[in-house]
């Protein structure tokens, strides 16, 4: 999976990239991450790449930017690709709709990022293919939206977790029809003054898989 990041924060992502699951990722050539800083597509000689939003406060970015380094990905691959703008108001993601945009993007991506309030809507109107919210809160950067749903895109990448079980048998898997983890436990059997289930010490199988199907959230 390769990912198209604009952005004028890339170190934001390199903290949360160069760790853990992602980095093994990018180490096994899986996952490739390629930003793109924004103001390198300004024609401004300060480089700046926002002005005033028109009848409100605030800061919007300049459609000229963004659309140059939209156009300069597409030319430098070739092809139009997908590209992806996070924002609170649109499309909640939830694990279903993560296993749908994975089959959707799975090869390659444009995602756009900006960290203020908002970029102009012809952007959105022109280039935008999936409009997707992390949930119904409002975050103060584009970069963390983007990362929680690029972390949830990697994860499904196949080689990327040491176990593919985990991810089919996770909270919200097909496998778990949609429901909530069973509790899980380890040594010692009793801590505090409670007890692991006794079903779970019994070597029974298929009472252990009832158990654990009865258990779920
Ligand atoms: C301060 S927010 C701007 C909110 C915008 N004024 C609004 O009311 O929709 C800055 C940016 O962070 C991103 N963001 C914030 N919350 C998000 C969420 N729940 N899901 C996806 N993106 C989010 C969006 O890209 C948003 O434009």
């Amino acid at each position: 999976m390769k990912i198209h990041i604009l952005t004028i924060f890339p170190e934001t992502f390199e903290s949360y990239f160069w760790s853990s699951i992602i980095w093994r990722a990018i180490e096994k050539w899986l996952f490739t991450p390629v930003y793109y800083k924004l103001n390198d597509f300004s024609s401004d000689k300060f480089k700046r790449i926002d002005e005033k939003a028109y009848g409100m406060h605030g800061q919007v970015i300049s459609p000229e930017p963004l659309s140059k380094a939209v156009n300069h990905i597409f030319d430098v691959v070739w092809k139009k690709l997908p590209v992806v703008y996070m924002t609170p108001s649109w499309d909640l993601l939830n694990q279903e709709k993560v296993e749908n945009y994975y089959d959707k993007l799975w090869e390659e991506f444009v995602v756009i990022c900006w960290h203020y309030e908002w970029i102009d809507q012809r952007i959105i109107d022109l280039y935008v293919t999936y409009k997707i919210s992390v949930w119904e809160y409002v975050l103060s950067s584009w970069e963390l939206a983007t990362q929680v749903f690029i972390d949830t895109l990697v994860r499904h990448i196949p080689w990327v977790l040491g176990n593919i079980d985990s991810l089919e048998e996770d909270s919200f898997s097909k496998k778990l029809n949609r429901q909530k983890e069973y509790p899980v436990y380890t040594r010692p059997e009793e801590f505090e003054w409670l007890k692991v289930p006794w079903i779970l010490l019994s070597g029974n199988h298929k009472e252990i898989e009832k158990w654990k199907k009865d258990n779920l959230g």
